[in-house]
């Protein structure tokens, strides 16, 4: 089999250069990170969305970061060519630059990924340069940035009015010249994203960002029909995998129940003349 060439930074920036588009998706697992890397996906996010779609919390501000690393760990040793980004979770980089370089250090070190995400636009711009200058490559995000949802009024599309906008883009350009390499760009209008993609130099990935981003993003268990709780409206549901599980389960229950399974198929059976003397050494 060929070798198979790890995507790196500048690829992505050629990507761009060429009008390429980048595609992501969360994973959280082994299995997971196996299975889209062999699908050809360019990017793996570990989101901090893993505490909704993986560990049963209501949003993602309870995620810590060993769990974070815990779920990190085995993705960054399925991957063969895509960048795998870390997501770092709420309060584990929010409090100054020391902390920030210190978990976000850990994320790249013990973690193994290829880069980190962190959520906020201008008041990070500072803790984003100190984290690039440390050597670890950063991935902004802004427009509806989940970890902070309820300051924003809940899970709604940002930059709507002028003054929002003005503020999304301050935020992206702010990012970019700090020493981001790739922005998420959340819940925003398509125009405003595709001026955001034209006036920045890193890259950007939507979600719910509209087709003019560099590249998109989209939840795992959300494409694939996993997570039942709520279907945004910037996810695409690509096949049903929850209920074709449920079936399967279901089936298996009923067989075992009806006495279906497991039949001779699937069942291991002994000689007759072993089984006579088994049988008189058991005395049944
Ligand atoms: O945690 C996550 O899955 C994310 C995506 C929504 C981009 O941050």
């Amino acid at each position: 089999m060929a070798d198979v060439q790890k995507l790196m930074i500048p690829d992505f920036v050629q990507m761009k250069k060429e009008g390429k588009k980048i595609t992501e998706i969360t994973a959280y697992s082994y299995p997971q990170a196996l299975l889209v890397d062999e699908a050809g996906i360019d990017m793996i996010l570990v989101g901090d969305s893993l505490g909704m779609v993986e560990l049963g919390y209501a949003g993602t501000t309870g995620v810590t970061m060993d769990e974070m690393l815990e779920h990190v760990k085995p993705v960054v040793r399925a991957v063969k060519r895509c960048h795998v980004v870390g997501d770092m979770p709420f309060m584990s980089y929010n409090i100054s630059k020391e902390q920030a370089i210190t978990n976000c250090g850990r994320m790249f070190k013990e973690g193994g990924c290829d880069s980190i995400k962190l959520e906020g636009g201008q008041d990070f711009a500072p803790t984003v340069q100190a984290i690039v200058k440390a050597g670890i490559p950063v991935f902004g995000h802004i427009g509806l940035t989940p970890q902070t949802s309820s300051a924003l009024g809940g899970f709604k599309v940002q930059g709507k009015s002028v003054d929002a906008a003005k503020k999304v883009l301050d935020d992206a350009i702010a990012l970019d010249q700090a020493g981001a390499f790739a922005i998420t760009l959340e819940a925003i209008p398509r125009q405003l994203a595709q001026i955001i993609t034209q006036k920045v130099k890193c890259i950007t990935i939507g979600i719910g960002g509209g087709i003019e981003c560099d590249g998109q993003v989209l939840v795992f268990h959300d494409i694939l029909g996993l997570f039942k709780r709520f279907t945004p409206k910037f996810v695409k549901v690509y096949a049903n995998i929850w209920d074709l599980e449920l079936k399967a389960v279901q089936d298996y229950i009923g067989e075992v129940r009806e006495k279906k399974f497991p039949s001779d198929e699937y069942t291991f059976t002994m000689k007759e003349e072993a089984l006579d003397e088994i049988r008189k050494y058991a005395h049944i």
